[in-house]
């Protein structure tokens, strides 16, 4: 093991000697990343524990509007959870394996699942502010990959397949949820960009030609490294506002977190009934 990996496990060691300290007995099997205006879900957690990404030694803390930064561990119809209250973007000035790290951390704690959300924008003109959408497949246009350089602690190999890397059998359990409580659901694609500018309307046209359905700044950096450690993931955006450009959109970060709140119920029946699923 070179020394960039060395550095990486041992870090990950001392993380998860503190989380599992401050979980005081709880396994978490699923977790789930709380994006943009989506933190609130995370209150409804039963019997939680809070642990701030500050109290976590090597954990970067998040710096964007509407992320608590907090992890929270606790049960959710009957399953326990370890939820993300915020994450981090690439766009914060950190490293594309700072952006992975707690996705690493998840795994060695035992979760098997990921949940990543966020806010998006869309670029299919035919879905609406509101809807949510189930990732069926993702284009990283960060620029930046977190197994890139250090084959990360040797946690896996490095040239790890992206087919289905949103698990076909939790996008069908999602559709089904959804279609059970009358939630509007799109799937589609979704690009994942630096940030944090929002894209001008001749780069949505362009992300729009290239098979794009939904564009945000998160997620594609998390979805590689849970897939190179074997998680599976499913990949869910709430809609918060039509792509630049389109029909005269210009969106903000605040627009996106007032959508969302709006949407907060019909989040929380999503997520709990497809966690009462696995
Ligand atoms: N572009 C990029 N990121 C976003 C958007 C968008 O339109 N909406 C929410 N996050």
């Amino acid at each position: 093991m070179n020394s960039v990996e060395n550095v990486l496990q041992t870090h990950l060691e001392a993380s998860l000697n503190v989380l599992q300290k401050r979980l005081d007995g709880r396994t978490p099997r699923i977790g789930i990343i709380l994006g943009s205006g989506l933190n609130p879900f995370a209150d409804s957690i039963a019997d939680a524990v809070r642990i701030p990404f500050a109290e976590v030694p090597h954990m970067k803390v998040s710096t964007a509007n509407g992320h608590v930064g907090q992890f929270v561990c606790g049960n959710v119809a009957g399953t326990c959870v370890l939820a993300m209250q915020g994450r981090l973007h690439g766009y914060e000035g950190v490293s594309s394996q700072d952006v992975a790290y707690p996705v690493w951390l998840m795994e060695k704690l035992g979760v098997g699942i990921l949940i990543t959300t966020n806010a998006a924008g869309a670029l299919n003109s035919a879905y609406h502010v509101g809807d949510f959408c189930i990732m069926s497949d993702q284009i990283n246009f960060t620029g930046r990959n977190p197994i890139a350089d250090a084959d990360p602690a040797r946690m896996a190999d490095r040239f790890v397949s992206m087919l289905d890397a949103f698990d076909p059998s939790l996008r069908a359990i999602a559709h089904r949820v959804a279609n059970a409580h009358g939630i509007r659901v799109q799937e589609g694609v979704y690009v994942g960009l630096l940030g944090p500018s929002f894209e001008t309307p001749a780069e949505i046209r362009m992300l729009q030609a290239w098979g794009g359905d939904t564009v945000a700044m998160s997620v594609c950096e998390e979805v590689i490294a849970a897939r190179h450690v074997c998680m599976r993931v499913l990949g869910i955006s709430l809609v918060s506002n039509m792509g630049c450009g389109i029909d005269g959109a210009n969106p903000s970060d605040l627009g996106v977190i007032d959508v969302a709140a709006t949407r907060a119920d019909d989040f929380s029946r999503l997520i709990c009934g497809i966690v009462e699923q696995l």
